[in-house]
């Protein structure tokens, strides 16, 4: 099953390449220990071409993540967004998804990434509503996990570290096969902290609230927006912890 349509090209290590040529060895150091840094965002239609949202804060985090990951990217900032405006441009799709993605290549083994080549990519395709249009539509079913997000001492949660989606993989395989669309993941204190890929807000009485960063989760580039909007229209927003229960009286 292959849900991925193919695209013209992906940049790989500082240039344009055809699709199917973007390929890596079995033995990249990344696919067997988890070490690699990532990014999702998207670039959506507007009158005036695709536009990229939020461009310099992907990348910023793209940054950070690789400094906690103590990875060592071997091209800068300016040089990852132009790439990624190239890209978009090369592959002519209105609306895209967009995953740069930096991790340990081919060269050496065992646990100790520092000895690998550090190899990025960015690569795009066309990808529908997060959760499904029936979901932006009418909802999604959502369980809390028995998964428990990992805190900053065991993975730091702030990376967009592959890594770190292995505690997001179990929590959603175990929502799905339950008959759910979506987990809520607590943290190791009890408290609500994010869904697999995405940030919890929680509206009641009229206040809006979301988790703190210290809750362990990933520090949205769209929570942050959603933050924005909220204060732009005048309503009242906590950043606080909450519980469960919290959430079922929302
Ligand atoms: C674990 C996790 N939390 C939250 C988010 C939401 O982040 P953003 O709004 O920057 O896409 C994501 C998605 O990247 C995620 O994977």
């Amino acid at each position: 099953m292959v849900g991925i349509r193919a695209l013209s090209k992906i940049w790989l290590n500082g240039r344009l390449v055809p699709w199917d040529d973007a390929r890596i060895h079995v033995l990249t150091h990344g696919l067997h220990y988890g070490y690699s840094i990532f990014e999702g965002l998207r670039c959506y239609a507007t009158a005036r071409g695709p536009a990229v949202f939020r461009l310099r804060e992907h990348f910023e985090r793209f940054g950070n993540s690789a400094k906690i990951y103590r990875m060592k990217l071997p091209f800068d900032r300016t040089t990852l967004e132009r790439a990624t405006l190239d890209l978009v441009r090369a592959n002519g799709v209105p609306e895209a998804y967009l995953r740069p993605i930096a991790y340990s290549g081919y060269g050496e083994m065992g646990i100790d990434p520092s000895k690998s080549p550090v190899e990025v990519a960015i690569a795009m395709w066309e990808w529908g509503a997060y959760l499904g249009d029936e979901g932006v539509r009418r909802g999604v079913r959502a369980t809390v996990s028995s998964w428990v997000r990992m805190d900053s001492r065991m993975l730091p949660p702030q990376a967009k570290c592959a890594a770190n989606y292995a505690n997001s993989a179990l929590a959603k395989m175990e929502a799905t096969s339950a008959g759910y669309d979506e987990a809520i993941i607590l943290n190791s204190a009890g408290m609500v902290a994010e869904g697999p890929g995405e940030n919890i807000f929680r509206v009641k009485n009229g206040i809006v609230s979301t988790p703190p960063a210290s809750s362990g989760i990933l520090r949205g580039i769209t929570r942050d927006s959603v933050i924005r909007f909220v204060r732009d229209e005048g309503l009242e927003f906590q950043r606080t912890d909450f519980t469960r229960e919290e959430l079922f009286t929302a």
